[in-house]
């Protein structure tokens, strides 16, 4: 059985003084995407994440908007188009929009989780050689800049993406060091996350994702929960939408808009806010002891950049997939705007995460 591919590993070139550049420089983006295995980076900590000035990768004029991803022009998927695209390929995430939920995310990420993994982690076999994570979907990399530093011990992180731009980013910006003072480097993997197979994590200690799960298929969860319980591997997986959201004034559209958002995200069998059940029960039927927790983004006048781009791809997605609602989302989306700039919004986005502790093996607690 062949493992998620791996052919495709990205050349890391870091920016002046880990300073991620607002773009891949010239020829960078095609060039991550010829063969080259087994490039490993080992980056600068923090790192900058690119320009947010709300511009597109591609130089041009189109917000980023968020909820499911920029959109380049009305009409237009959750996509930047670095180059003329081909409409089969799926859509890319602006690096810009993944930094501006990057402070939000982490504020929203669920601690609860942290102790029963670290227990795992630490009795783990084989431990002392240091801890080998795969982050799932890693986008920009937020998700090791949050949990890397939460960990003790060396780590070794293997970003994986299908996105060889994102790719860039994450391992310009890779964390450096572990709770304890430990070194953590990074290698990055671009691929298909739904031809992941358990080959692809022998030896894993730890598989993450987040925001990842809810824009996968039933048939994709069910086949990471069969990865991680053949490599004998936690996962904990992330801010997942929960397909609830109060915003505070209320509005009499709310509801509406809510649900053909939530409809949206279910087109063509992703998941979407069903997609924390889905992984619960895969990984559960695989015996592992599955805990969830919330995770919520609050959102509050000091994130009305965030609010701002959210609002519009939240309803955005909702009339794409609803027309019918056009005009009345659009005055319901001007009043939100309004409220967003003026101060008095408050919006809570309800998400959930997840740990999976399989069965201990080898005298693992
Ligand atoms: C919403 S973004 C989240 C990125 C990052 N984990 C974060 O929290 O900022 C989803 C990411 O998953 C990647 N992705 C989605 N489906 C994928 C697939 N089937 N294989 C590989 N990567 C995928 C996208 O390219 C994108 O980077």
């Amino acid at each position: 059985m062949s493992g998620l591919r791996e052919d495709e590993a990205a050349p890391v070139r870091s920016g002046p003084a880990g300073l991620i550049p607002a773009q891949p420089g010239r020829g960078e983006g095609e060039s991550m995407s010829t063969a080259d295995t087994g490039d490993t980076g080992r980056t600068g900590p923090g790192g900058g994440v690119p320009g947010g000035d709300g511009s597109a990768a591609d130089g041009s004029a189109a917000p980023v908007v968020a909820g499911a991803g920029p959109v380049a022009r009305p009409g237009e998927r959750a996509t930047v188009r670095l180059r003329d695209a081909d409409p089969q390929e799926p859509p890319r995430y602006a690096p810009e929009w993944l930094q501006l939920r990057e402070g939000a995310d982490a504020a929203a990420r669920a601690p609860e989780l942290l102790d029963p993994l670290r227990i795992r982690l630490a009795n783990l076999p084989g431990r002392a050689g240091g801890l080998v994570v795969h982050d799932l979907g890693c986008g920009t990399g937020s998700m090791g800049r949050w949990l890397a530093p939460r960990l003790d011990g060396a780590q070794h992180w293997i970003l994986h993406d299908r996105d060889p731009y994102l790719l860039h980013f994450a391992a310009v910006a890779s964390p450096r060091v572990a709770a304890d003072g430990s070194c953590v480097t990074v290698e990055t993997r671009r691929g298909d996350i739904a031809r992941l197979t358990p080959d692809a994590l022998a030896g894993a200690s730890l598989v993450t994702a987040s925001a990842l799960l809810d824009v996968l298929t039933r048939e994709e969860v069910e086949a990471l929960a069969d990865a991680c319980a053949g490599a004998g591997c936690p996962a904990l997986l992330t801010l997942s939408v929960a397909g609830r959201v109060e915003l505070t004034p209320q509005d009499p559209l709310d509801a509406e808009i809510t649900e053909a958002f939530n409809a949206h995200q279910r087109r063509a069998g992703l998941l979407g806010p069903d997609a924390v059940t889905v992984a619960r029960e895969a990984f559960a039927e695989r015996g592992a002891t599955v805990q969830v927790h919330a995770s919520p983004w609050r959102l509050a006048p000091a994130q009305a950049a965030l609010t701002e781009q959210w609002l519009r791809g939240w309803v955005g997605a909702a009339v794409e997939q609803r027309p019918e609602l056009r005009d009345r989302a659009e005055r319901y989306l001007r009043d939100r705007l309004a409220a967003c700039a003026a101060g008095t919004l408050r919006v809570t986005v309800h998400h959930t995460d997840l740990l999976a502790l399989p069965r201990p093996t080898n005298g693992a607690a």
